[in-house]
């Protein structure tokens, strides 16, 4: 967190600290036996950007998902602007104990997943505006408008009357990105986001997320692409086996990585 200074009328200096728009503490999940998650810290304070590294089956999409509240977890908290997540029962009969509460707190979460998920039989605008009109009841036209606004500023905004199909992987994506934006949301969860792409086809999106980065949009990034993770981060995480091993600024964890199982992963991953 990082403290702010500020006056009041009476120029007394009042020492503040932002709240975090998510923040979750000594998080532990489990499937059945398979303990995923073992005591995980993460804090995305606003206008920040989070990147999740690390090996695959690591954790770093259960741990995304349980920050936006798709998966239940057994212990610890999950807190958004501040407001914990209130649960009932305890372990693995732990469930959010109020549905409203979740349901607010998602949508003001927008997640852009790896293999895209638009509705194949709707057109890209469709694709756009059909959460915002269907889940939190806006007027359609206010909608539309601002779902042409994002898509242009994806760079889509000739693709409004394409389906889904029509589009290639990178224009998809950059669909999905204008799906989640239109939510106006507080902050964006990206799971692998140009895993599925070719690299020509990755370089687009990554453009678009590091406009958004450059926006000052609060957002966690769980990428394999350590030069995006390094240019638009503020804070990394590294995670292994359902901990976070090591954790810092991008340029002391990307130069100067301190564990041995991160420099063996960095050594793995990024190309000489
Ligand atoms: N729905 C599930 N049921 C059972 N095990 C799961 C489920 N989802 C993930 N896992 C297991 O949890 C571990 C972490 O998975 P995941 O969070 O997807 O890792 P990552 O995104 O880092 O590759 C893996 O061992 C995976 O097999
Ligand atoms: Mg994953």
């Amino acid at each position: 967190m990082r403290p702010n200074v500020r006056r009041n009328n009476e120029k007394r200096i009042i020492l503040t600290t932002d709240i975090p728009v998510i923040e979750i503490r000594d998080l532990h999940k489990s499937y059945g036996s398979l303990e995923v998650l073992k005591g995980v810290d993460i804090s995305a304070p606003a206008g920040h950007v989070v990147s999740l590294i690390g090996s695959s089956g690591s954790g770093k999409s259960t741990l995304l998902r349980c920050a936006n509240l798709l998966e239940d977890s057994q212990q610890g908290d999950v807190l958004f602007c501040g407001e914990p997540v209130v649960w009932k029962g305890a372990g693995l009969n732990r469930r959010p104990a109020d549905r409203a509460q979740i349901t607010r707190i998602r949508t003001n979460l927008s997640m852009v997943f790896q293999q895209f998920n638009l509705w194949a039989h709707m057109t890209i605008l469709q694709n756009v505006m059909e959460a915002p009109v269907t889940v939190l009841g806006r007027d359609k036209a206010e909608v539309e408008a601002s779902a042409r606004k994002y898509l242009d500023k994806v760079g889509i905004g000739d693709k409004c009357d394409a389906y889904p199909a029509m589009l290639s992987g990178g224009q998809q994506q950059r669909a999905a990105i204008a799906r989640a934006l239109c939510m106006e949301p507080k902050a964006l969860l990206f799971d692998e986001p140009t895993s599925a792409l070719d690299p020509e086809l990755e370089q687009e999106v990554v453009k678009v997320i590091k406009d958004l980065a450059a926006e000052g949009r609060t957002m966690i990034i769980v990428t394999h692409d350590m030069r995006l993770a390094a240019d638009v981060s503020d804070h990394v995480v590294f995670l292994h086996m359902g901990k976070i091993e090591e954790e810092g600024p991008p340029e002391t964890l990307f130069g100067a990585p301190k564990t041995e199982r991160l420099q063996g992963f960095l050594s793995a991953t990024v190309p000489a």
